[in-house]
């Protein structure tokens, strides 16, 4: 049985492996990057299909030392790369190392280029061009203490590019990413969550989509193993079927998407419009010092600012409290998660945190912490009055 490899942002790989096991996939090896498992190749176009969480899934193809260009060029020479694509099609190769004595990444993924290249030109005479932007075959390679690793992306583009968000606010999340959040809070899909920073939604949109059991990779025009010479139609529209079989069309909850900019707001509408959750998703301009739990018993997740230029912090600081003081006076009874890049920001909510993940957002590490309001500590109003007499800045609600 083939092997694959699922990809994910570091602090995923355990709800990646929980996630592959309820595909029905056996897991092999868990590094912090990704999860190994067995498969054939329909359950691979499952994996694309259906992974909430993944980057992106490789099949690893070779796996060697290399400290030399010679060594490097012939042991991809060993692997016959011509039976993937026909040289007509295009190529593109990425390639990481660390600590390697082959140090320079561009001339590395030269020599695996010519390497490869030159297999199709030996067979054909005719040799595949190199298209860095939208290849039929993308490459990856990983070099690490001159051990080097070679994998056939058969994902294409990421996993998170769902194909539902053409366009976002100010520092979006990734969708595996928020999708991942979601998983790692534990929400149990019939609580209503909300979101008290959504931006262009994604996480909210993501949430839907699993309480509906919308496949995420539904709405992909292309995924890499369309290009592979041997794809099976067959196999990928029983994939496909079996996804479209699980979707439900009804839910008795829902989520609620707050930001104080309209524009983003219109942004997150669409979003959830593309991506046929929008009736589930009722979104609202409102600031987070006047925000007001929509149900008595809700769950919070969100991911306010945190800046990363010089003075940033000091006019995000309100923001934390504010958002500190809204959940312990009224969001009583309810959970609370809140991802965030600054741990110093955090603090000013002035509210304990119950557990906590470290998660990346690209290359910034985040802390995803959850807090618990009790019932009734501080809130003694009943929310219909906090309602009645809540503050509404002039203009803001919609
Ligand atoms: C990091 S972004 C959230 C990104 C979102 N998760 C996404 O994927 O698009 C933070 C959001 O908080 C909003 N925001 C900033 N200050 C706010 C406040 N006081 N009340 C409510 N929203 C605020 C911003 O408009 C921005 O959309």
């Amino acid at each position: 049985m083939p092997q694959f490899y699922a990809s994910c942002p570091k602090g995923m790989a355990e709800i990646v492996e929980q996630e592959l096991q309820e595909m029905g996939f056996e897991t092999w090896e868990k590094t912090s990057g990704g999860v190994m498992f067995e498969s054939n190749w329909e359950g691979c176009y499952k994996a694309n299909l259906n992974s909430r969480y993944a980057s992106r899934i490789l099949k690893p193809l070779l796996d060697f030392p290399a400290y030399q260009n010679d060594e490097l060029y012939n042991h991809i020479r060993k692997h016959d790369f011509t039976k993937y694509i026909d040289p007509t099609q295009t190529l593109a190769i990425d390639v990481v190392v660390k600590d390697c004595m082959l140090h320079d990444q561009r001339f590395v993924a030269m020599k695996i280029k010519d390497a490869i290249v030159d297999q199709f030109r030996d067979k054909f005479g005719v040799r595949p061009d190199v298209d860095s932007k939208n290849p039929h075959l993308r490459i990856h390679v990983r070099g690490v203490k001159d051990q080097f690793s070679v994998s056939l992306d058969t994902s294409g583009d990421s996993l998170f590019m769902r194909g539902y968000r053409q366009a976002t606010g100010e520092a979006p999340i990734k969708e595996n990413l928020a999708a991942g959040l979601i998983g790692l809070s534990g929400w149990d899909k019939k609580t209503s969550l909300v979101d008290l920073f959504c931006g262009s939604g994604t996480l909210l949109i993501e949430a839907a989509m699993m309480a509906l059991n919308i496949a995420p990779g539904m709405q992909r025009k292309k995924f890499g193993f369309f290009n592979l010479k041997d794809f099976d139609q067959a196999a990928w529209d029983r994939v496909i079927e079996e996804a479209v079989s699980k979707e439900t069309e009804e839910l008795d909850f829902k989520f609620y998407g707050n930001d104080i900019d309209k524009k983003v707001l219109d942004v997150a509408k669409r979003n959830a419009k593309n991506a046929g959750v929008a009736e589930f998703i009722e979104f609202n301009r409102v600031p987070v010092a006047t925000a007001l739990p929509p149900e008595e018993k809700c769950m919070v997740i969100c991911n306010p600012p945190y800046g990363s230029r010089i003075g940033d912090e000091d006019n995000l600081k309100d923001v934390y409290r504010d958002l500190g003081f809204t959940l312990k006076h009224r969001f009583n009874g309810c959970e609370a998660w809140v991802l965030s890049g600054n741990a110093e920001l955090l603090k000013e909510m002035k509210l304990k945190s119950t557990r906590r993940h470290f998660v990346f957002n690209g290359n910034i590490e985040c802390r995803f912490l959850k807090y618990e309001m009790y019932e009734g500590s501080h809130r003694k109003t009943p929310l219909n009055k906090l309602r009645e007499t809540a503050f509404k800045p002039t203009g803001m609600q919609e």
